[in-house]
């Protein structure tokens, strides 16, 4: 009887993803930018979607098939696209997820023609983004799950934990990079998970679709769900 099982666990929630890579125009043909596939953020939408819940995905520049129709998506360029559309629906969401990696940085003024090469050096001033998960963070209502995530390449799990506090998740999944099979770009993942109540769960290497089941069934564990 479990061969036809379809799980509703997520029947009438609102979620809403942030996913991919933020582009920072510095003039009209450059951008700053990083390695983001948007692969997690879009197996957590798929897994959500499959549990029955009502997904917003605000994703950056990626190259993945989607079928956008199941979702209302939205795509979006910059971190400050990003906020300003998140931001707008945040307040009617039980579930944020914020799986972009968002460009931390963005050039101070967008040129507004091609810079040209010269023969001296080049400096460009980088101005800091808005972190959208701590200013919805600092918002977030008694009944919103916030999940963060955290990569890491030193005092992993410290680190992840001072962000678990400071941008006031429920729940932050750490991504290792040591561990072979894990990170960007890749299919396969392997993460930590850091409850704001002290729990922590462990994955072994696995398909990023299985992580992201193991993502979602961890919100089970988030007091106000219970
Ligand atoms: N995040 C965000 N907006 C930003 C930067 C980060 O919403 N401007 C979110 C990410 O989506 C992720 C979490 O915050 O869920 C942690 O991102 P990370 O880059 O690891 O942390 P930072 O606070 O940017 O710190 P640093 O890059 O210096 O480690
Ligand atoms: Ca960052």
């Amino acid at each position: 009887e479990e061969f036809f099982a379809i799980k509703t666990d997520f029947n009438g929630k609102k979620v809403m993803i942030t996913m991919g890579p933020t582009q920072e125009a510095l003039d009209p043909v450059r951008y700053i930018s990083n390695h983001s596939s948007g692969k997690m953020g879009l197996a957590l939408a798929n897994t959500f979607l499959s549990r029955g819940a009502e997904v917003f995905v605000f994703s950056g520049p990626i190259s993945l098939r989607v079928n956008k129709n199941s979702f209302h998506w939205q795509d979006v360029k910059s971190a400050k696209e990003m906020y300003m559309a998140s931001s707008e629906i945040h307040d009617q969401m039980d579930i944020c997820v914020f799986a972009a990696a968002v460009a931390d940085y963005a050039p101070a003024e967008i040129y507004p023609e091609k810079i040209k090469k010269s023969d001296s050096t080049l400096s460009i001033d980088l101005v800091k983004n808005v972190d959208i998960a701590a200013k919805l963070g600092a918002k977030k209502k008694h009944n919103q799950v916030h999940i963060g995530f955290a990569l890491e390449t030193e005092n992993e799990a410290e680190n992840a934990r001072r962000k678990l506090t400071k941008k006031n998740f429920d729940m932050i999944v750490l991504n290792s990079m040591k561990e072979s099979g894990a990170g960007f770009q890749l299919d396969t993942n392997k993460v930590h998970i850091f409850h704001a109540s002290g729990l922590t769960v462990e994955s072994d290497i696995a398909p990023k679709n299985q992580i992201a089941s193991l993502i979602v069934d961890q919100i089970k564990n988030i007091p106000v769900w219970i």
